[in-house]
């Protein structure tokens, strides 16, 4: 290890413990109570997330010395139930040639109960015929090998730009593998000099060797770049996962600058393959470059940045930005990818309080519901009305709305009274199935971040709210009778 790299390590453990020492003598309410979020600093893509000899692993893109981001090392998480996390320091540091200006996002593989961690090391390079589309970084692939979960080897360097197919630009990364009989493959990110968005393929025998093998792109040019590319099945549905740059018009105007979400892919994703229409894995605000893993008991699970590159509300005094959504399962119900919740959220849950069948025309406060980090189920008939809200973090000023609208069949959540204090967007609206005016609403609050899953998590919607924490009702509003069935818990993670 170079002098600079000790210095850098130092740097980043003072940071981390001056945080630390400021959070015990002020208290730190601006943490998340079950949602994963930066020591300081920054966060943005969950990489690497895993689970080995029962623990998984969540590693994190990590900026410690600027909420507004920087240079990116990996940070990592480890959790014996996926709710309850423990901080376990930086573990990948960018301190090779190959990687020195960030440790970018990646993933691991598990095999012989060892991680096999890949990801791409980041250079960029500044200096003379600099730019930044075509030619101005090395994207490297690297490996890294851990056999406990804790420690890693030395970084070995797989692959550079000249071994990527000669008609991209230099933005390709974000690899992840998995293993197919005796052939590994791995599927990256790639912007071509066409400007057009799709993955690569790689495959090899042995896990360091790696040959390019295809590409997948969808029949007419979507985006410009895709990143943070998966490749997974659910329940038997092969799904191609990736985080879109570059949609533009129509329906994407209405939307985030950057998208995440999947095709199902029909036939071999390695040579002849039909994609489906793109579909969204979130409709809200801060949803960006989720990654998948696979339980040791089977379950496939998802988690996303939550937040995104061009929306940072946060207040200005804050010393962290960016949090990882909670794990969801994914699960296939009539031919769509359902999310929700993992199941071991039920372990955390408090206080029941139980509400079924009353009967609201107007607004409403529940006994007993109210909170700032509760999980909220809802259930709503009838068909006397024609929108139903839930006002929640309401202090009377502030709040942050769900609005169902009955005729529309839509579900928008409007954070314009949260107590912004950024000129942004406020409002998203997703179209919900149609279902006689049932619907169902799950709606996970924890302090600054609001998770709704509609009808069993056939949608979601997530999104950042800055409100202050003594803002904590929750009304129910109708224009109509609805028939309103409620469930309430608080979460206690200790
Ligand atoms: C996605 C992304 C990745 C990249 C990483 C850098 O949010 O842009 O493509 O590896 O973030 O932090």
């Amino acid at each position: 290890m170079n002098a600079l790299t000790r210095d850098l390590i130092k740097l980043v453990d003072m940071t981390e413990e001056m945080m630390k020492e400021k959070e015990q003598k002020e208290g730190a309410d601006y943490r998340e109570k079950l949602h994963l979020m930066p020591p300081v600093g920054w966060l943005n893509d969950p990489n690497g997330l895993c689970q080995l000899n029962g623990i998984y692993h969540a590693f994190f893109q990590y900026s410690p010395f600027n909420a507004e981001g920087g240079v990116k090392m990996w940070g990592h998480y480890t959790s014996k139930d996926m709710i309850d996390w423990e901080y376990q320091g930086v573990k990948l540091y960018p301190d090779q040639p190959f990687d020195c200006h960030g440790v970018y996002s990646g993933s691991a593989f598990i095999e012989d109960d060892k991680m096999y961690v890949y990801y791409t090391g980041n250079v960029k390079l500044e200096d003379g015929d600099f730019d930044y589309i075509n030619t101005g970084r090395e994207s490297n692939t690297v490996l890294v090998v851990s056999e406990d979960g804790k420690t890693f080897g030395s970084k070995k360097e797989l692959m550079r730009n000249v071994d990527y197919p000669s008609d991209l630009t230099c933005h390709v990364r974000d690899p992840k593998v998995w293993k197919d009989g005796d052939t590994y493959y791995m599927i990256q990110g790639a912007r071509t000099k066409e400007d057009v968005g799709q993955a690569l393929i790689f495959e090899s025998k042995d896990k360091i060797n790696w040959k390019f093998r295809s590409r997948v792109e969808s029949e007419k040019t979507f985006g410009y770049m895709w990143e943070c590319p998966d490749y997974f099945e659910v329940d038997g549905t092969k799904i191609l996962s990736a985080s879109v740059q570059g949609l533009e018009g129509g329906v994407w105007d209405d939307r985030n600058v950057y998208q995440s979400g999947y095709f199902m892919v029909d036939g071999n994703i390695l040579d002849d393959y039909k994609l489906s229409e793109y579909m969204l894995w979130d409709y809200g605000f801060d949803f960006y470059a989720p990654q998948t893993m696979e339980t040791e008991d089977g379950r496939r699970i998802l988690i996303g940045w939550m937040q995104s590159w061009d929306n940072p509300i946060y207040p200005d005094t804050q010393r962290w930005s960016g949090m990882m959504s909670v794990p969801r399962e994914l699960f296939i119900r009539d031919g769509r990818i359902c999310q929700l919740p993992v199941r071991e959220l039920d372990n955390y849950h408090i206080n029941e309080v139980v509400y079924k069948d009353i009967c609201i025309e107007e607004s409403v406060q529940l006994d007993g519901v109210s909170g700032r980090t509760v999980d909220l189920m809802i259930g709503l008939k009838g068909n006397q009305y024609t929108k139903f809200r839930i006002k929640l973090a309401c202090d009377g000023r502030r709040y942050s709305e769900i609005v169902y609208d009955r005729e529309k069949d839509t579900v928008t959540f409007d954070r314009t009274y949260s107590g912004l204090r950024k000129d942004t967007l406020c409002t998203r609206r997703m179209k919900v199935s149609n279902r006689a005016g049932e619907i169902k609403l799950r709606i996970l609050i924890d302090r600054y971040s609001v998770e709704i899953f509609v009808n069993d998590g056939e949608q979601v919607m997530t999104s950042l709210i800055y409100t202050p924490l003594d803002a904590s009702g929750i009304y129910f509003e109708s224009n109509g009778k609805t028939i309103l069935d409620v469930k309430k818990y608080d979460i206690e993670v200790l």
